[in-house]
């Protein structure tokens, strides 16, 4: 049995917060770092965030806010009264900038979505982005995230090397979704990595979801998880 390992943030990805707290204590101290998405918004997903927190746990809410510079630094300056660890919003400069604003002295970190990890190119030719490949996009986004001062972003583990040697990249965090352990399946995630594999290529903390989940048993899944980053 290992002890929890901050590096690993598992998405509470069910609809109410009785069905995340439920889900937090089967994992009991195995996990210490949880994330909160849109999917629970409606479901009580702050009051939650607050009692993870009261329970020693991080938080990582998972909002990707993408709005006007005014309404995302009031969105901002509100959430961070939830003492968060993490906070996403949409990788536009002028988004990043607007965040930073609002988060004013509190300490949560801004991470910036570059694209989803769901997205391949053909989902960017839908979304009228520009021609290029995704890596170079994927990099460049963050580029320019990090130069309007997020203090990481969200990659899919493949781009986690050319982030990392960005030169804006010094002590800025690299979050990879998109993980699955060797034999998961997955699921609606295009561009996939193993827990070790996406931490040896520049990723900070992996996002596990749906193979600790929808395992027979949970715990064994992170338990599993652990043992392939120990040592990393
Ligand atoms: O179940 P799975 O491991 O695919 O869950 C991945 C989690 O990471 C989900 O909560 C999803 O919303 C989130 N995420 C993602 N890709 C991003 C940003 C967040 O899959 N680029």
């Amino acid at each position: 049995m290992h002890a929890s390992d901050d590096r690993l943030i598992v998405p509470l990805d069910v609809p109410t917060a009785l069905d995340g707290l439920h889900m937090a204590e089967r994992l009991g101290d195995s996990v210490s770092f949880y994330k909160i998405g849109l999917g629970m918004l409606t479901g009580g997903g702050l009051a939650l965030a607050d009692e993870l927190k009261t329970a020693g746990k991080r938080i990582f809410l998972d909002m990707k806010l993408f709005d006007i510079p005014a309404t995302i630094t009031a969105a901002v300056a509100g959430l961070c009264r939830y003492d968060l660890d993490f906070l996403t919003v949409h990788g536009d400069p002028s988004v990043v900038r607007a965040a930073v604003q609002g988060r004013g002295g509190a300490a949560t970190r801004i991470l910036a979505v570059t694209f989803l990890t769901s997205a391949d190119r053909a989902d960017l030719d839908c979304a009228l982005i520009r021609s290029g490949d995704l890596r170079t996009l994927v990099t460049e986004r963050a580029r320019r995230a990090f130069e309007a001062g997020a203090d990481g972003v969200i990659a899919a583990a493949e781009d986690a090397a050319s982030i990392r040697a960005l030169p804006g990249a010094e002590g800025r965090l690299i979050v990879s979704p998109g993980i699955r352990p060797l034999g998961a399946g997955a699921d609606d995630q295009k561009r996939t990595a193993t827990p070790a594999g996406a931490l040896r290529q520049g990723a900070d903390h992996i996002v596990v979801g749906r193979p600790i989940r929808e395992a027979p048993d949970p715990r064994a899944a992170v338990e599993a998880i652990l043992t392939d980053i120990a040592g990393l």
